[in-house]
């Protein structure tokens, strides 16, 4: 494992799935356990860094010395997030978040009744919390997103770089078994500047522990 080159650095990872609540007791949400964004944190406070961790609906242990804030919804991770990146010198958004919510939360739990079809669900957007931040983001601070795709992976992935504008983009490929909930991953991390760096498949602290390569090395070039 790397030294301790992170140290003095404030670390912002958000982990897991969020959940976008239809009515009290049902969401609409997606399989992310939070072990990729776990891993990150883990691996980020070993390297010395000052971390915070978002989690989004995760039920894994807290890592130690980190400082987690769980979290519900897209708008709940959103509000965290942007707090947390105020004073961070990075931002890793590693979770799941839901590109859209039910447009109405039920106050009461939804009935079913005899002889009534069921409404359809109307959705609208949530906001892109990782554009946002690195739309915001000071001079500086790195933004790193990832991209979950189950096909034309690295043609997603480099297309995603592009659009939310961040600093790195690791791309992964999700779908049939892959990257959720897993305790391996396979990726390419993308950077702004064209490089691409492949990590093959093996643990997920492996993965975490390139990404900080490759964000060390922006903080201090060889
Ligand atoms: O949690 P695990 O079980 O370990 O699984 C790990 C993982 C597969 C969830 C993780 O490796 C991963 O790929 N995370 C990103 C999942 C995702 O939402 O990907 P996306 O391609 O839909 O989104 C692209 C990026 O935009 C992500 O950084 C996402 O956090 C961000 N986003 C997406 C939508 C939105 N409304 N706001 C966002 O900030």
């Amino acid at each position: 494992t790397a030294g301790p080159d992170l140290a003095g650095r404030r670390v912002v990872i958000s982990a897991g799935g969020t959940r976008e609540p239809l009515d009290p007791v049902r969401y609409l949400g997606n399989h992310s356990s939070g072990k990729q964004g776990y891993a990150l944190a883990r691996t980020a406070q070993a390297r010395g860094a000052e971390v915070t961790l978002v989690a989004a609906n995760t039920a894994l242990p807290a890592p130690a010395g980190v400082t987690v804030e769980p979290v519900g919804s897209a708008e709940e991770l959103r509000t965290a997030m942007r707090r947390a990146a105020a004073e961070a010198d990075v931002v890793v958004m590693a979770a799941a978040v839901a590109d859209f919510r039910p447009a109405r939360q039920v106050a009461q739990k939804i009935k079913k009744r005899d002889g009534v079809e069921p409404e359809p669900i109307a959705l609208v957007r949530n906001p892109d919390v990782l554009a946002e931040l690195a739309a915001e983001r000071r001079p500086g601070q790195l933004v790193v997103g990832f991209a979950a795709e189950t096909e034309n992976v690295l043609a997603g992935g480099r297309a995603k770089l592009a659009r939310k504008g961040c600093d790195l983009l690791v791309v992964n490929q999700v779908g049939g078994g892959l990257a959720f909930g897993t305790d391996e991953n396979e990726a390419v991390i993308l950077a702004a500047d064209g490089t691409e760096t492949p990590v093959p498949f093996g643990p997920k602290e492996a993965l975490a522990d390139a990404l900080w390569d490759a964000v060390s090395q922006r903080w201090s070039p060889a």
